[in-house]
C-alpha cells in the first residue's frame, strides 16, 4: 500500500532536508529530552545560556521524529537564539511556531508541540538543576506543550507496554 505523501509547505521541507542547529551540544547548561525512545518521535534540546543576563547564546537539537518534528524544532533554536529566558518562555509558543514556519498538515501540529515542549522542559530544567527558585514569569503548572509532551511519553509508554504483553502471549502460544 502506498501512502500519500503530506502536503508539506516548502519551508518545512528546506529546514527538513537542512536542519539548522542539528546536532549534539557539547558545552551546553542544560539539556532536556521530549518524547519517548520506544516509538522514535524523541527530541534532545539543547540550550547554552549567558547565565549573568540570563540570555539563550544558542540552542541546538537532536530529533527521532518525522519531518515536522525536525523542521519545527529547527526553527525554535533559531528563534531563541540572544533571547532572555524569560522572553523566550513568553513569545515561543507552537501556534507562533507553526506561523513562522509557513503552517503544518493538522495532523502534524502535535510534532511542533513536541518542540516546544522540549525547548519549555529545558528551560524549567535549568532553574530547578542550578537550584534557583523559578521566577515569577514561570508558572508552576505545566504549559501546554508540556503538557502534550508528558501525554505523548504517557501514550508511547502504554502502547509499549501493550506491545510487549501481545509479544509475550504469542511466544507462550
Ligand atoms: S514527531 Fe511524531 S509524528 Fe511528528
Amino acid at each position: 500500500m502506498s501512502r500519500i505523501p503530506l502536503p508539506y509547505n516548502p519551508k518545512v521541507m528546506d529546514l527538513f532536508r537542512h536542519p539548522k542547529n542539528l546536532g549534539k551540544m557539547d558545552d551546553a547548561t542544560v539539556v532536556a529530552v521530549a518524547g519517548n525512545p520506544a516509538c522514535g518521535d524523541m527530541i534532545t534540546f539543547y540550550l547554552k545560556i549567558d547565565e549573568t543576563e540570563q540570555i539563550i547564546e544558542k540552542a541546538q537539537f537532536e530529533s527521532y521524529g518525522c519531518a515536522a518534528n525536525i523542521a519545527t524544532s529547527s526553527i525554535v533554536t533559531e528563534m531563541v537564539k540572544c533571547l532572555t529566558l524569560e522572553k523566550a518562555w513568553e513569545d515561543i509558543t507552537w501556534k507562533k511556531v507553526t506561523e513562522e514556519i509557513g503552517g503544518l498538515p493538522s495532523v502534524k501540529f502535535h510534532c511542533g508541540v513536541l518542540a516546544v515542549g522540549a525547548l519549555k522542559r529545558a528551560i524549567r530544567q535549568y532553574y530547578k538543576e542550578k537550584g534557583i527558585a523559578p521566577p515569577s514569569w514561570m508558572p508552576l503548572d505545566h504549559t501546554f506543550e508540556e503538557k502534550q509532551a508528558l501525554e505523548e511519553e504517557e501514550l508511547a509508554k502504554t502502547l509499549s507496554k501493550r506491545l510487549k504483553i501481545e509479544e509475550e502471549k504469542k511466544a507462550e502460544k
